[in-house]
């Protein structure tokens, strides 16, 4: 797209913007692309020839296939634009126009893409697949008695968002070889709701491309869109090959870094789930490449449970301090520093009665292994663990607030040096790389952490013993005595 164009259609964007109602905003997912974003996604297309037949679903003002037709200005092009909310169709009508030359019967649609496609495949009309589509879609949960869930049953489409309804459907619409570039949030890479779709889209296309924005906002700076977005690429039909992971900073895309991956690093063989990891920097740290994590929790004995303790449920027998007949009750709170500070004054509770109502909720007191289940967007880690340990309190008993994961066994404490073993281990940067690799929340739920892998419970105690003879030793000190426990000192 040159200048004056990418200013054009910036313009009408912002423009339109402008005149949207916020909470039908809100309710259509109604974020433009920028269109330096838009046109990095139509460079991701492969130089074809033949009749092009594009696909826009959920069109907005048309900045996307604005940037596509400025890359095939001389071939002719056949727009199917569907967008919903009529009020942009004048922009979108204008954007196109502006191509008039080479977009040959083109159609701007004011329907409901979901409706729209699901009658089409249905019905069999769908013999003029597309050939390209090039989509952002909303983004919106879709309730499970709503009509866009029972359209999307009827093609055996199961799926809990917009986003991916959207992509699906594009999937299904295009013919053999037909290529599609989406902006899509990145939570569809492990959810476990997103495993319907994963297997969907990876059963229909080869996925060839994947862009990762490192920071959360930088792909719409002029909307506050705090997802963590990726763009991915599929082809139709085509056999899954080598994946090429490039990533950014920001939309400006001037430090773009490409690398290209087996599929087997970016989907793992043995995994039901199908998780989709992306990595940010070739598996030179990463714990694939740690021999000595290779167990699941289980079979090293441990569990992790979300914290059970929901205080607002339990408003009754909250104790701002403690007091007799109470117990410790842990929040993400008492873990703001380098160790546990308890009691603490602060907003939070410190302690819980001790109760028959209160019981169930309890741990016996321990040592455990605890991880904050959201972590600020500053941490430089996403996964920060702490050991909490029993000598801080009188009692016989713990709560865990619900903001925190505990590592337990069989819902009591763990060995001592185990628990500052596994905390070590967790707050190692091999941990903290092969977490984002799958993961674009700064969330961590007990579900993440049972999907890593774990170095033996020997090597455990050991590292234990090595942190607690240490003190506080500095991330780097971390990070070689994982590696060096399997050879791989620097
Ligand atoms: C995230 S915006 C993206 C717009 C445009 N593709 C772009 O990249 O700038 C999604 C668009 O989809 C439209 N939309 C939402 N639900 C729709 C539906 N069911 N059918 C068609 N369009 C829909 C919204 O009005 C909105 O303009």
């Amino acid at each position: 797209m040159d200048g004056a164009a990418e200013i054009a259609i910036d313009q009408v964007r912002l423009e339109a913007n402008s005149l949207l109602n916020p909470a039908r905003k809100i309710e259509l997912g109604q974020f433009m692309t920028p269109s330096r974003v838009a046109r990095f996604m139509a460079s991701l297309f492969s130089a074809g020839h033949g009749t092009v037949r594009l696909l826009d679903a959920g069109a907005g003002v048309g900045s996307l296939t604005a940037a596509f037709m400025e890359r095939r200005a001389d071939a002719p092009v056949h727009v199917t634009a569907y967008e919903i909310d009529e009020s942009l169709a004048p922009y979108l009508r204008e954007t196109l126009a502006r191509y008039g030359n080479c977009c040959t019967g083109s159609s701007v649609i004011d329907r409901d893409f979901i409706q729209e496609a699901v009658y089409r495949i249905k019905l069999g009309t769908n013999e003029q697949c597309f050939s390209h589509a090039i989509l952002n879609p909303p983004y919106k949960k879709i309730k499970s008695d709503s009509l866009h869930r029972a359209l999307l049953r009827a093609v055996s489409l199961e799926t809990v968002n917009l986003y991916t309804a959207f992509v699906g459907l594009a999937v299904e619409l295009m013919r053999q070889d037909g290529e599609i570039v989406a902006i899509i949030p990145r939570s569809f890479c492990n959810g476990l709701y997103y495993k319907p779709f994963r297997e969907w889209i990876l059963g229909r296309a080869a996925l060839e491309h994947i862009h990762l924005f490192h920071s959360r906002t930088s792909a719409f700076n002029d909307d506050e869109v705090l997802q963590e977005n990726v763009i991915i690429k599929l082809v139709r039909g085509k056999k899954q090959g080598t994946v090429t992971i490039t990533t950014s900073s920001d939309s400006s895309f001037s430090d773009l870094q490409s690398h290209v991956y087996p599929f087997e690093e970016i989907v793992h063989e043995d995994d039901a789930q199908k998780f989709i990891h992306v990595p940010t920097a070739p598996t030179h740290s990463g714990l694939d490449s740690v021999p000595l994590a290779e167990r699941f929790l289980d079979e090293i004995g441990l569990a992790v449970s979300t914290g059970p303790v929901v205080d607002f449920r339990l408003k009754d027998f909250l104790r701002k301090r403690p007091e007799k007949g109470t117990v410790p009750l842990l929040y993400p709170a008492h873990f703001a520093g380098d160790s546990m500070e308890w009691p603490r004054e602060s907003k939070k509770p410190n302690a819980l009665l001790d109760h028959q109502e209160t019981k169930k909720w309890l741990y016996p007191n321990g040592f455990y292994t605890v991880v904050r289940r959201f972590s600020s967007k500053e941490e430089r880690r996403r996964i920060v663990a702490h050991v909490v340990d029993p000598r801080a309190f009188s009692g016989s008993a713990i709560g865990f607030e619900n903001h925190l994961n505990v590592f337990h066994f069989e819902k009591k404490g763990i060995d001592r040096d185990i628990a500052y073993g596994l905390a070590m281990f967790l707050n190692s940067t091999a941990v903290d790389e092969y977490f984002r690799r799958f993961s674009g929340h700064t969330q961590v739920n007990a579900t993440d952490l049972r999907l890593l892998r774990y170095p033996r419970l020997t090597e455990l105690k050991q590292l234990g013993q090595w942190i607690q003879a240490v003190g506080h030793p500095a991330q780097e000190m971390i990070d070689r005595r994982i590696e060096g426990m399997c050879g791989k000192e620097k």
